[in-house]
Order: C-alpha cells, then sequence, then structure tokens
C-alpha cells in the first residue's frame, strides 16, 4: 500500500469560507475525504497534514522520511511562492512529490507566477479546485 502524506500550507484550514469564488466553497475536511475515499479504492493510505507554520511543515516533511512515507502531494499556499526552506526540506528527505493549487496561479497576480518548488516536483496540477488534489492522487498511483 503506497504511503502517501497530503501537506497543506498556511490558510487553507480556512477553505470553504475563504474566498469562494477562487478557491470553491468546499473545507479542507471535506476534500480530505474526498480523498479518502478515492485512495482507498486505489488501494492506497493517505495521511494528511496542515500547518500555518513553515517549520511545523519542515518538521512534518522530516518525519516523512522515517515513517515510510512514499510520496507527497503538497499544496504550499503561500510558501509556494516564497519558501527556500520548504523546498530545501522536500529535496533533503527525497521523496517524489506532486505540487497542487486549487487556483490556476498563472492566471492570477504575477506574484503567483513564481513556485520555488514547481522545478524539483515530480509534476504540478493546477486550477482544478478540489479535483487537483484527486487528480494528484490519481498520478502519484500511475507513477
Ligand atoms: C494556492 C495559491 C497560492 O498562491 C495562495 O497563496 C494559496 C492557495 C492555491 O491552492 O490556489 O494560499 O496555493
Amino acid at each position: 500500500m503506497p504511503a502517501i502524506l497530503v501537506l497543506n500550507g498556511p490558510n487553507l484550514n480556512l477553505l470553504g469560507k475563504r474566498e469562494p469564488g477562487l478557491y470553491g466553497s468546499d473545507t479542507l475536511e471535506a476534500i480530505n475525504k474526498r480523498l479518502q475515499a478515492q485512495a482507498e479504492n486505489a488501494g492506497s493510505s493517505l495521511e494528511f497534514f496542515q500547518s500555518n507554520h513553515e517549520g511545523a511543515l519542515v518538521d512534518r516533511i522530516h518525519q516523512a522520511s522515517l515513517d515510510g512515507t512514499r510520496f507527497i502531494v503538497i499544496n504550499p499556499a503561500a510558501f509556494t511562492h516564497t519558501s527556500v526552506a520548504l523546498r530545501d526540506a522536500l529535496l533533503g528527505v527525497n521523496i517524489p512529490f506532486i505540487e497542487v493549487h486549487l487556483s490556476n496561479v498563472y492566471g492570477r497576480e504575477e506574484f503567483r507566477h513564481k513556485s520555488l518548488i514547481a522545478p524539483v516536483c515530480k509534476g504540478q496540477i493546477a486550477g482544478f479546485g478540489m479535483n487537483s488534489y484527486l487528480l494528484a492522487v490519481r498520478a502519484v498511483a500511475a507513477l
């Protein structure tokens, strides 16, 4: 059973009420439930972690190298555009990962066009709302 860690960065705990025009009306809990159901069908096991703190995300990525995590699906949220620490942590544990975004970051403000994570990820999925996560878990199964 491939173990997949689903990581979510800052402000994604507010999904459902946060700018629903951009991010949809599903809560993070609802998204995770859908992911869990899809993973069970595919015979994968999922773990979820969300934090608003860069260091907590870095610590969880380090832990992934010890707990049998085989793949990471990460929406780094605003840290996508700023965090050398998250990029270094992901490279440091040598676990393949997919970057996801609910919104199409390339159709938004210019500061969102740059991802420090994208050059080192397996692939990026952006713009499909909740389906970005579902597609990422399907992509992991195909890897
Ligand atoms: C986001 C896009 C980021 O630019 C933004 O800071 C977020 C959410 C997305 O999922 O579309 O918090 O990662």
